[in-house]
């Protein structure tokens, strides 16, 4: 049983080895560094996900539980997950993410290590005082599409604004801005940030959705 007083003593940042299993997200690569998941990424239950999720970032149950069972449906083994699963290409990954290379041709799976040219052109948006906002990742969105030879399927366009949104709501301060230390920790080195503490209010469904079409509205006014 997780508790959050065990937390602080018991999590520090390992990183992973070369025989650990990672996936191309950040928010879960972090839990398993600080040893909320099983470190060597294997065989992760449902239950134990959706803990380390409310757990540490503070998801309401149902939105825990729904990108839970979505990852372990479309990516798990007998209701469990290895993190390496998660990089199937086209299953819930994408081509066209923030700072992880696009699928190589003839692959079956996108890289799990974050790609440095693509994290320095990201933390190149942020503004090194203010941080980056929610226009800056519709924007950096817009770029990564733009590159694409054949755009997104409807689907995965919105997987890719729905983790846009889930990050700054998870990461932003009251400013609404992710500060630059934040982002280098928790995309470059997929550990949590030294600066950032826990969303003090849970973040629910409604508020991911909401969120989400935002940065969809964003994306729209942009292209216009
Ligand atoms: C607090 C919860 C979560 C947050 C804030 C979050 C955030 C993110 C972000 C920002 C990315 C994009 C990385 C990039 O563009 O390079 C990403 C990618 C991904 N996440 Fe999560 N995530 C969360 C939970 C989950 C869960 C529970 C699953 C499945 C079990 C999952 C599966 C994935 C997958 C498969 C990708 C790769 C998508 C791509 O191709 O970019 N995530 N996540």
């Amino acid at each position: 049983m997780l508790t959050a007083s065990r937390s602080l003593t018991e999590h520090r940042f390992v990183p992973a080895t070369p025989s650990d299993r990672r996936s191309p997200c950040p928010a879960l690569n972090a839990l398993a560094n600080h040893g909320y998941l099983p470190h060597d990424g294997k065989d992760i239950g449902l239950w134990r996900l959706i803990q380390a999720l409310r757990l540490v970032y503070n998801l309401s149950y149902p939105l825990a539980a729904l990108l839970a069972i979505t990852g372990v449906l479309l990516c798990g083994h007998a209701w469990c997950l290895d993190l390496d699963a998660l990089a199937m290409h086209n299953r819930i990954e994408h081509d066209a993410s923030m700072v992880h290379a696009n699928t190589q041709p003839g692959h079956k799976r996108a890289p799990t290590l974050v790609d440095p040219k693509l994290l320095h052109s990201f933390l190149a948006q942020a503004d090194a005082h203010k941080g980056l906002s929610l226009a800056d990742l519709a924007k950096v969105r817009i770029a990564r599409e733009a590159r694409l030879s054949r755009p997104l399927d409807v689907i995965h366009s919105e997987v890719g604004m729905g983790e846009a949104a889930l990050c700054w709501l998870i990461l932003k301060e009251k400013n609404g801005r992710i500060p630059l230390s934040t982002l280098e920790q928790w995309f470059g080195e997929e550990r949590i940030p030294d600066a950032w503490s826990r969303p003090r209010d849970e973040i629910g469904l409604f508020e991911a959705r909401e969120t989400a079409d935002e940065v969809a509205s964003i994306m729209g006014h942009i292209k216009k």
